[in-house]
C-alpha cells in the first residue's frame, strides 16, 4: 500500500456519554471499577474483560497485548498466562505494568498502573483445574512466545498430551499461572460531547493507606 489511509477523516465519532458525577464516585477505585464493569456487562459491551496489558523490559522497551481479566478485588486485577512468555520475561525484569480497558459502547476507558505479582500456586492450580480440558491441553502444549517451526508441531504436541493424560487430570505446568496487578493508580475516562471529556484520577497516598482523587484536563 503506497498511500496514507487517514483514519480521522473516515471515523470521527462524537461521544455522548453522560458526565462523571463526582458526588456519585466511590472513594475506593476498586468499588468504582466494579460499578463500571457491571455497567459494561449490562450494556452488552463485547468482551468487557479484555484488557490491554503494557509491560516493559529492564531497558524500558515496551510491549503490549490483550489478556482476559479473570478477577478483581482489593488485592488487584488478575489474569493468567505463561510465565515464560514475553510478558512473563518483562515482568520478571520489571514488575511495573499498566492495564487499559476500552468500552467503546459506553465511551469509557479505565487505566490502571501498579506492580505485578505472581498469584500463589494453589490459586493457579484451582483456576487451571476449572478450565475445560482442551484449554488445559493447549496451555501445556504452548511454549508461548517462543518460535514455532510449523503449526503441525503444536497440534502434534497437543495430541500427545491428550493421549498421555487420557485417564488422569492434566497437571498445571510450572510455567503457567496467574499474575495480579496491585493498583497504585487508577484513572476513569468518560467521553463527552465536543471532546470535553471527563478524567478522574485515583493515586495511592499515605504509604498505600489512602486514595487521593483528582480531576485531570482531558
Ligand atoms: C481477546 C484476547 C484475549 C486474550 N487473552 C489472553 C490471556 O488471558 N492470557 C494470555 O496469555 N494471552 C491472551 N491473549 C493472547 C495475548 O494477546 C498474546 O498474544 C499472548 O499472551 C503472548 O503475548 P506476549 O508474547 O507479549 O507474552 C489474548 C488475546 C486476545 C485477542
Amino acid at each position: 500500500m503506497n498511500h496514507t489511509r487517514r483514519m480521522t477523516s473516515i471515523l470521527r465519532n462524537e461521544y455522548h456519554g453522560g458526565g462523571i458525577d463526582l458526588g456519585n464516585f466511590a472513594e475506593d477505585p476498586i468499588v468504582q471499577f466494579e460499578r463500571w464493569m457491571e455497567e459494561a456487562i449490562g450494556s452488552n459491551v463485547k468482551e468487557p474483560n479484555a484488557v490491554h496489558l503494557a509491560t516493559a523490559d529492564a531497558t524500558g522497551r515496551p510491549s503490549g497485548r490483550i489478556v482476559l481479566l479473570r478477577d478483581f478485588s482489593e488485592r488487584g486485577f488478575s489474569f493468567f498466562t505463561n510465565y515464560g512468555s514475553r510478558k512473563g520475561d518483562d515482568l520478571e525484569q520489571n514488575n511495573q505494568a499498566s492495564m487499559t480497558f476500552f468500552w467503546s459502547e459506553l465511551y469509557r476507558q479505565v487505566r490502571i498502573g501498579g506492580r505485578v505479582y505472581k498469584l500463589p500456586a494453589d490459586e493457579s492450580d484451582a483456576y487451571f483445574r476449572s478450565r475445560p480440558r482442551e484449554s488445559q491441553i493447549s496451555a501445556v502444549a504452548s511454549q508461548q512466545s517462543r518460535i514455532l517451526e510449523n503449526r503441525e508441531l503444536l497440534e502434534k504436541s497437543a495430541a500427545e498430551i491428550d493421549e498421555k493424560y487420557r485417564d488422569r487430570p492434566v497437571p498445571r505446568p510450572d510455567d503457567w499461572g496467574g499474575y495480579c496487578l496491585s493498583p497504585e493508580y487508577v484513572e476513569f475516562w468518560q467521553g463527552r460531547e465536543h471532546r470535553l471529556h471527563d478524567r478522574l484520577q485515583y493515586i495511592k497516598t499515605d504509604g498505600g493507606m489512602a486514595w487521593t482523587i483528582r480531576l485531570l484536563f482531558p
